[in-house]
């Protein structure tokens, strides 16, 4: 973590005397940190403990000494925000947009990535406004770090406890890129839509946002791999250093830019809603309408970018593909990963709300070619693109 600056939010939980462990970690391992807390969180553990061992000024309130606390350029300095842990009424705030205290001041104008570990009792933990701001928190780009199972500040045993100190480090870790599994290495991503011509004005596209692709390409660069994200035609563009993107408009213009590249790849993640089919003649002038009542346009299949990439696949190279499903969705997953020659698939379901196009969240599950199967809970794209990297990294 050298050189990495850490903003670490304490709200108001019990869970918050873990915090002086939490900082001696990230600082032993060469983080700045700097500490902010609520008010609240003051009564569970020192100030001067986290001064002491952050080596900076915590801070508590929006004013201090008579002079004006500066969340804005806290938030700026960050290279992330962990609010940990983060109580039910500090992740309500968060979600509705209070802005009471220092912390939310911090959290509402942070530019950097926000990484949330909730912790509460089991009871609080399932109340539903609590599910509904995680999802909230989620749809705004933040991260939960989920809280775990096991003993309770009531003396009751459930689901609420925050997630243990070394599991936030490591979360931490690999959302910083710092462990950098993947350096040395080089990735292809596909992502977007594609445009098929119908004539010069038409064209046969998709919802396709390439949110998710652009995700999964920055997850892969900052474990340090180098990326060519292959985008079709959207409004996102990549800024990390180690991805180069190209910008293409139909599935033809996807497959030759892939299979230029896919020799020189030790990971591939197709994760393109590419046309499956497309006009079999390009109209050069504008279709005009005719006298009759009905068009016909006769289409052909464009080439399965995945399947072909799976065929030149060889024993070095990881091959992830996605599935994009409105029923019987666990077979027709196994089919495409089975007939596309594929290492993982990632199954998204029409039938999950939340997940699929133009979201900000996906739910997913990831197929493995080994016969494992593992199903993830409606995340942000970053975190699920996470999870996605985790697993590519277990087969390499
Ligand atoms: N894919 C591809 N090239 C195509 C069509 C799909 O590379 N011409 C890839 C997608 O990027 C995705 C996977 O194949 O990784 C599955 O895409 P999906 O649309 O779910 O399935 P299809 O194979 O197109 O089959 P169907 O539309 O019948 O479900």
């Amino acid at each position: 973590m050298q050189g990495k600056k850490i903003l670490l939010g304490i709200s108001g939980s019990i869970a918050a005397y873990k915090m002086p462990l939490l900082v001696r970690l990230f600082i032993k391992a060469g983080a700045e940190v700097k500490v902010v807390m609520t008010p609240a969180a003051a009564d569970f553990v020192s100030p001067l403990a986290l001064s002491t061992l952050s080596k900076n000024d915590v801070s508590l309130h929006l004013s201090q000494n008579n002079s004006w606390e500066n969340h804005v350029m806290l938030g700026r300095w960050a290279d992330l925000f962990l609010i940990a842990p983060a109580s039910a009424n500090t992740v309500a705030k968060m979600a509705s947009g209070f802005c009471d205290n220092l912390l939310l001041a911090a959290y509402l104008s942070a530019t950097c990535p926000v990484h949330v570990a909730p912790a509460m009792d089991e009871d609080m933990y399932r109340h539903p406004t609590f599910t509904n701001n995680c999802k909230k928190l989620e749809s705004f780009g933040d991260v939960i770090i989920n809280p775990t199972h096991g003993e309770l500040a009531s003396g009751l045993v459930g689901m609420g406890r925050m997630a243990e100190v070394e599991t936030i480090f490591t979360h931490i870790e690999k959302a910083l890129g710092t462990a950098q599994r993947l350096k040395g290495k080089s990735a292809l991503v596909t992502a977007g839509p594609t445009y098929e011509n119908i004539d010069p004005v038409r064209f046969i596209g998709n919802y396709s946002s390439g949110k998710m692709g652009l995700a999964i390409a920055n997850a892969l660069a900052n474990e340090g791999a180098q990326v060519t994200l292959i985008m079709g035609p959207s409004n996102v563009t990549a800024s990390h250093p180690l991805i180069e993107q190209i910008n293409v408009r139909s599935a033809a213009q996807m497959l030759e830019a892939s299979v230029a590249h896919f020799s020189q790849s030790n990971i591939a993640v197709m994760s393109a809603a590419v046309a499956d089919y497309k006009a079999k003649n390009i109209a050069q002038e504008k279709i005009k309408k005719s006298g009759s009542e009905g068009l016909n346009i006769e289409l052909e299949k464009t080439t399965d970018i995945l399947k072909t990439l799976g065929q030149l696949k060889t024993d070095k190279q990881i091959l992830v593909g996605f599935a994009l499903e409105s029923h019987d969705e666990e077979n027709y997953a196994l089919k495409k990963l089975k007939e596309k020659n594929a290492d993982l698939i990632v199954l998204n379901s029409l039938n999950d709300p939340g997940a699929g196009f133009m979201q900000d969240t996906n739910k997913v599950t990831i197929y493995n070619k080994n016969g494992s199967k593992i199903a993830f809970e409606l995340k942000s794209k970053s975190a699920v693109a996470l999870d996605i990297v985790d697993q590519l990294i277990t087969l390499l």
